[in-house]
């Protein structure tokens, strides 16, 4: 047997425990295929099927479950495939997610540091990750708390007819890299590298925002503004709405409108050798924006910022 099987973290948040394993018999894997589709929506089609996850684990990949102790109930699931890119091995991480009521507590946050810790048993130093850049607790998840990086923007990654949050807008993704051992991941990891507030980079580091977003008073969410792509300095700023999986549900043709605004610069300012380095935040008003940082990815790794 494989020694994946015996890998077990206890970790705690929100005041509860938890197991971290991989699935034990067949029946626990189709176990967390129901639940991925409570945290995707409802379809099987949007799951990771158990005929993958048995041989995945036998082959060298990570699927685990995170399971309440005391209820044994799985409530979140990890599921990481090895790649081979550029003549190395590493872990692409192709879901992560915890039932809703689990969410927004700090168990995220653990699980990562298992999915770190397990990788890194293995002798495997990166590990990427696609996320939707829309998704303001992921970015900040991602980037600030994580330390990720990215270069990459994916249009309409999966197609427009999956995952039941985005029906109807397009999949859009930014392809994140993890570099585990590096200065910037260790020290966010720990809580010491810490994000700066947008007041340093609009005064300090003179930063440019390329894409602002203004309330629309009828619905309450953020409209985005026109986007500008002629910006030279070497920091930018670009606005993150605050509830986006709400603002497709109450105003699916303003979601899509961002959708198109946000890839527009991303992809734009990504292509012309930015690196997305982090996320800053007002500390007054909480307005949310992605930083992108003209620098080289050696001096963002040695935990450097603007
Ligand atoms: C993504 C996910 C795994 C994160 O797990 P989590 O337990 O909710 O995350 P944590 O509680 O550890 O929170 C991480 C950080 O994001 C912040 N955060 C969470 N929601 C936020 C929001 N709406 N706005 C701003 N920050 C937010 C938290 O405050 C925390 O940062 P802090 O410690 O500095 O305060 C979970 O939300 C989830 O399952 N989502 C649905 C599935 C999904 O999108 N998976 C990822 C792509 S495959």
């Amino acid at each position: 047997m494989s020694d994946v099987y015996s890998i077990t973290y206890y970790i705690r948040a929100g005041g509860k425990s938890f197991v971290v394993r991989p699935p034990l018999s067949p029946e626990e894997h189709y176990e967390l295929m129901d639940l991925e589709r409570k945290i995707w929506g409802n379809d099987y089609r949007d799951t990771v099927p158990y005929h993958i996850t048995i041989p995945l684990i036998d082959m060298g990949g990570v699927v685990l479950g995170v399971y309440e102790v005391g209820s044994g109930r799985a409530v979140g699931v990890l599921v990481m495939f090895p790649t081979y890119t550029d003549g190395e091995v590493h872990y692409h991480s192709h879901i992560l997610g915890l039932l809703k009521e689990y969410r927004g507590k700090g168990l995220g946050t653990e699980v990562k540091k298992v999915q770190r810790e397990v990788s890194l048993k293995r002798g495997i130093k990166l590990i990427t990750w696609t996320y939707d850049p829309l998704l303001l607790s992921n970015a900040w998840l991602n980037l600030v708390k994580m330390g990720v990086i990215s270069s990459q923007y994916r249009i309409n990654y999966y197609g427009t007819g999956s995952f039941e949050y985005n029906k109807g807008v397009e999949t859009d993704r930014l392809m994140v890299r993890w570099y585990l051992t590096s200065e910037r991941v260790t020290s966010r990891i720990e809580g010491k590298g810490l994000w700066k507030p947008l007041d340093y980079y609009l005064h300090d580091a003179e930063a440019t925002i390329v894409l602002e977003g203004s309330l629309d008073s009828k619905k309450g969410f953020l409209r985005p503004g026109k986007p500008n792509l002629i910006a030279r300095a070497p920091v930018i700023l670009v606005r993150i709405p605050k509830d986006f999986e709400r603002m497709i549900r109450g105003d699916l043709q303003l979601a899509k409108e961002w959708r198109l605004a946000s890839r527009l610069v991303l992809s734009h300012y990504l292509n012309r050798g930015y690196l997305l380095a982090d996320v800053t935040k007002d500390s007054v008003v909480a307005r949310y924006y992605y930083v992108l940082w003209r620098a080289s990815e050696e001096r963002v790794l040695r935990g450097e910022l603007p």
